[in-house]
């Protein structure tokens, strides 16, 4: 492409070290779809003839076609995809393809290209949020009546319905489709027109290129539309955080499956096994999902420092951003997509569920509270129920296994129904503020979450 100033030719040892085809290949439709838009403004401009802005897009298309059906061959020789794409154009069709590139460089075309990749898989990977949020709350409506003890520093803390712990999660993963939404109207502007950094003396309508390909603003800076890639770094940042969510409920998800917590059992379509212990079945969905967010946080950072040395405006460097950024992309989707199939498949061992929230240590508080109710200040009736906890502690009893007289030994605010607090389900219905898991309260939740994904 650059024949003209060079007198040697390219060494084959940089042909190697600078070709993007490997990966970028996938670009193509984009590629295709921003040429033909490109070229629609050349013959709105009077650059190209009617015919030969038909012999571009047919021709266009049916490399599209070609790459598709597995027909086209990538040349390494040719660097990327842009060129590949354009030389085999004009391959095909003659000088009407060589003009195709006439104000447009490279930079602009890839910047392009990036932003409607990214857009595409951004409405994807929001998809497959949504459909990770359906399974969870699927999962939470088929178990509407467990309760888990909830746990503060992975000891366990205070009852809670299982629903309640999902739809945590939800809210999560909510953000997430959040921030997905938010970061898509950066990506949704259009850099073409900006040359390889200071436009063209050629005018292009850059209104007419944004709506052919549908973006609902162009940029308005050239130097900025070919140097940013701020959009990519925001998508990897959004991933990242997706990424630490689902490998949070992957954690919860490996320990309810062990044998110690015991409260729900994967299939086996979504475990495996080990090749030396005939009996293990192994959590390694999960296990995969907490793992490959270290590459996803390590894909954030490698954009961010690819970029932070970078003069304006284009330079080399930038080449590196597609890797970490497809990496990222298939990882999140691949993770979300498998989740939400295993979560769809778990069952919930309500009896190992019930029998570790019948433990009537998670209701310390609420013994609390009921001496607050009984006019003891708070922190006096925390320290009255620590001293209980140790004195059941070494009684070797429980709290409902105390009498009403042990129980007003350590303060006269104890009466009879002191036994009601000690009831469980009593005991979830009073926490009945907003977001707190009264059993009313979770059931709303549910029907509010039921509505928003349909
Ligand atoms: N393959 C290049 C990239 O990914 C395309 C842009 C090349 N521009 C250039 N001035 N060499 O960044």
């Amino acid at each position: 492409m650059w024949k003209g100033r060079f007198q040697q030719s390219t060494a084959k040892l940089l042909s190697r070290y600078s070709e993007s085809i490997s990966f970028d290949w996938r670009l193509y439709p984009y590629d295709i779809q921003g040429s033909i838009a490109h070229s629609k403004a050349l013959l709105a401009a009077g650059i190209l003839t009617v015919e030969e802005q038909a012999a571009i897009e047919a021709g266009l298309l049916k490399i599209r076609a070609d790459i598709e059906s597995g027909a086209f061959h990538f040349d390494p020789a040719l660097e990327d995809v842009h060129m590949n794409i354009e030389a085999e154009l004009t391959r095909r069709i003659g000088p009407a393809g060589a003009k195709l590139h006439t104000a447009r460089s490279r930079n602009d075309q890839v910047a392009l290209d990036l932003r409607l990749l990214l857009r595409t898989e951004t409405d994807a990977i929001a998809a497959l949020v949504r459909d990770l949020q359906r399974s969870l709350v699927g999962l939470a409506s088929d178990n509407m009546d467990v309760v888990i003890p909830g746990y503060t520093h992975l000891q366990r803390a205070q009852p809670v319905f299982f629903a309640h712990h999902l739809l945590a999660y939800v809210e999560m993963i909510e953000r997430d489709a959040q921030r997905l939404a938010d970061l898509r109207k950066r990506v949704d502007v259009m850099p073409l027109g900006s040359g390889a950094i200071a436009g063209s003396t050629i005018v292009l309508d850059r209104a007419l290129i944004a709506r052919e390909l549908g973006f609902a603003a162009i940029t308005q800076n050239s130097m900025d539309a070919v140097s940013d890639r701020d959009f990519a770094c925001e998508l990897l940042a959004a991933i990242a955080i997706a990424g630490m969510h689902l490998s949070r409920l992957s954690e919860d998800i490996i320990l309810w499956a062990s044998a110690e917590f015991g409260f729900v059992v994967i299939s086996d379509a979504f475990s495996t096994g080990s090749s030396l212990m005939p009996q293990k079945k192994n959590p390694d969905v999960a296990e995969l999902t907490r793992g490959k967010t270290g590459r996803l946080y390590g894909n954030l950072l490698s954009l961010l420092t690819t970029l932070k040395g970078l003069p304006l405006t284009y330079n080399r460097d930038m080449q590196e951003d597609k890797e970490p950024v497809f990496d990222s992309v298939d990882t999140i989707k691949a993770a979300l997509e498998v989740n939400a199939a295993m979560l769809s498949e778990i069952k919930v061992n309500a009896s190992r569920a019930a029998e570790a929230v019948s433990d009537p240590m998670l209701l310390a508080t609420d013994l609390a509270d009921y001496l607050v109710r009984a006019g003891v200040p708070f922190r006096q009736a925390h320290e009255i129920i620590g001293k209980l906890v140790a004195h059941c502690i070494e009684t070797g009893r429980s709290f409902p296994q105390l009498d009403l007289a042990v129980f007003q030994s350590f303060s006269p605010g104890f009466k009879q129904d002191v036994f009601e607090a000690l009831d469980l389900r009593r005991a979830l219905d009073a926490r009945q503020a907003p977001g707190a898991p009264s059993q009313a309260n979770v059931r709303a939740q549910l029907e509010r979450w039921r509505g928003l994904l349909g």
